[in-house]
């Protein structure tokens, strides 16, 4: 751990009340950095505060919905016009749900928290990147992005999609100064396991075929955070576009 590492910088960190969020959050603020993290559920906020208050570490927590553009706009406003790094990684699951059995609604809530959350907050922070001619953003895809079988259809193809988000922010604005990275998790020990309670039952059938041959033990969240820290900092000012695994190993098999 570098205490220095993000020393004065501004970073913003969303899902930051539970799992990969969080540990980012406390990353980033050991790391030295002026963090924001928000959260759609105020009483995950009230745990990270008391894990800040335990490590003596300052943070501004927000409640906000990543998917609703007046939250988006109020969670920019709060940073005063500068920000270095934005860590996209509120997600959640879907329940394994196959195609032939989705329901618009899952569908919609997905795609909306996984892709358009992430769509609307790097649109939002691009200005005040441009305008310092500086920023890193980087986003959480999964391993749902590597084969079809970690998940249902709507995860799969959110975290498909945003990698296609990271990759055109890195082209058309890394001539800006501007760094797009995508970290891909494994299986990590977080709360989104509420979300992946399988619903159809053949498709999990099928799905634990790949799910066999995940690494036996999940990652701690902060082996997440820590890549994030990684391609958040200037030590990686060459990386840009990069989809970047910590799976234990689990896209090798
Ligand atoms: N846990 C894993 O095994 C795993 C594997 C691969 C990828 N991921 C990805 O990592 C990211 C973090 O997930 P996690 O495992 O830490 O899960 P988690 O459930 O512990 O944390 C996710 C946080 O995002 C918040 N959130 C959900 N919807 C939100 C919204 N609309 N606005 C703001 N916040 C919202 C939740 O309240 C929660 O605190 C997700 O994008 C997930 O898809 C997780």
């Amino acid at each position: 751990m570098d205490r220095n590492r993000h020393q004065g910088k501004t970073a913003l960190v969303t899902g930051a009340g539970s799992g990969i969020g969080q540990a980012t959050l406390l990353r980033l603020a050991t790391e030295g950095a002026i963090v924001t993290g928000c959260d759609i559920h105020a009483n995950s906020l009230d745990a990270t505060r008391l894990l800040l208050e335990k490590q003596k570490l300052t943070a501004e927590l927000m409640v906000a919905d990543v998917t609703g553009q007046d939250d988006v706009d109020q969670l920019v406003t709060s940073l005063n016009g500068q920000l270095n790094i934005l860590a996209n990684v509120a997600g959640i699951m879907d329940h394994f749900v196959p195609l032939g059995e989705l329901q618009d609604d899952l569908w919609n809530r997905v795609i909306d928290v996984n892709l358009n959350g992430v769509m609307r907050l790097t649109r939002a922070v691009l200005p005040l990147m441009e305008k310092a001619g500086k920023g890193a953003i980087v986003t959480v895809s999964s391993e749902a992005a590597l084969g079809a079988g970690a998940a249902g259809v709507s995860y799969t193809v959110s975290k498909n999609a945003v990698i296609g988000l990271v990759k055109h922010v890195a082209y058309f604005y890394g001539p800006k100064g501007i760094r797009s990275n995508c970290v891909i998790p494994g299986p990590v020990a977080t709360g989104i396991g509420a979300s992946a309670s399988p619903e159809s039952s053949w498709a999990m059938e099928r799905a634990r075929l790949k799910l066999a041959t995940m690494p036996p033990t999940p990652a701690e969240p902060d082996q997440i955070a820590t890549v994030i820290s990684w391609l958040a900092s200037d030590e990686a000012s060459n990386v840009n576009g990069a989809l970047v695994t910590s799976d234990g190993g689990w896209s090798s098999a």
